[in-house]
């Protein structure tokens, strides 16, 4: 596996490989911190591609919390190791300067998606994200990308970006890893004590608990509440939002219809650590 730090070398290599070798590249941008969500995606992508890279960096332009992005977890030499088994070919370590050398940015109408659910409660986030993957999608190049369903919305941005900036690549959309408990892992997770990361297993046990109660002509508000309702009578945890959603447009859903497919999602702070979630509903 090959480590590369620098934006210029990494552009040549991979330009070398898909234009003069006429490799298929699949890409995987992280954040590092890496954990078996993020692996799934790397083994996804060493299924379907001729070559696999994965970008490391924590993007200061997307934290909208100062303390958030100085906490988040740090081991490049554990990633590496994590990579290397998986079946990595590339990995991509910028700087910050270097990555965001001349870059001007990429103006895009959100169409209101970055205001509303995680945007709403982290502003400016989402236009982090999409910096800092247009960039990556311009210097990696790849046929086909890959990105977890955990952050649906993120998900959704990504795809509209790329039809938007007319980059030649496929979403690809991976399901979400889970610890046994049944919590998402995430790299936040490891910031949880022992008992938070106990606790924190009751926010999908109430998804599937909301899940198996709904029926078609149920108002979304009621089951929103009473998992607000139920956030709260753990110690420490409280519900950020709620949300039933088309999972495509995004468009909040009040009443579940006959034959729709429905996105329930939720935020969840639990201390100081703010945690996501969502489960895909067929009716
Ligand atoms: P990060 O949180 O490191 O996540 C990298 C990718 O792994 C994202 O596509 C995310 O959805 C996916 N992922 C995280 N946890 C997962 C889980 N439990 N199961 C499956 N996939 C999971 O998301 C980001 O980084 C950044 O915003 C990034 C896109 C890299 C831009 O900086």
């Amino acid at each position: 596996m090959k480590v590369i730090h620098n934006v210029s070398d990494t552009q040549i290599y991979l330009r070398e490989l898909r234009i003069t070798s006429n490799k298929t590249i699949g890409f995987i941008p992280t954040m590092g911190a890496l954990h078996d969500g993020h692996i799934s995606l790397v083994e996804q992508s060493v299924k379907n591609n001729d070559i696999t890279v994965v970008s490391v960096f924590v993007n200061p332009r997307q934290f909208n919390d100062k303390s958030d992005f100085e906490n988040y977890p740090v081991n490049h030499q554990r990633d590496l190791d994590l990579l290397d088994k998986a079946g990595c070919n590339l990995v991509f370590l910028p700087s910050a300067d270097d990555i965001y050398k001349n870059f001007v940015g990429f103006n895009m109408d959100f169409n209101g998606l970055d205001k509303i659910y995680e945007g709403e409660f982290r502003p400016g986030h989402f236009q982090g994200v999409v910096d800092i993957v247009y960039r990556l999608f311009e210097i990696v190049n790849p046929h086909k990308a890959y990105f977890g369903q955990k952050d649906f919305q993120q998900l959704a941005i990504i795809k509209l970006m790329t039809k938007l900036a007319n980059f030649d690549i496929e979403i690809v959309s991976c399901p979400i890893v889970r610890e046994k408990s049944g919590l998402a892992m995430s790299s936040r997770n490891l910031r949880l004590s022992q008992e938070q990361f106990k606790n924190a297993a009751n926010i999908y046990k109430l998804l599937i608990v909301i899940a198996n109660k709904l029926k078609v002509g149920d108002d979304t508000d009621k089951h929103c509440q009473y998992f607000i309702d139920e956030i709260e009578k753990i110690s420490d945890m409280k519900a950020e939002y709620c949300v039933f959603c088309n999972p495509e447009s995004l468009v909040s859903v009040k009443k579940i219809n006959k034959n729709s497919e429905i996105i329930m999602c939720v935020a969840v702070w639990c201390g100081k650590i703010r945690l996501i979630d969502n489960i895909i509903l067929v009716f």
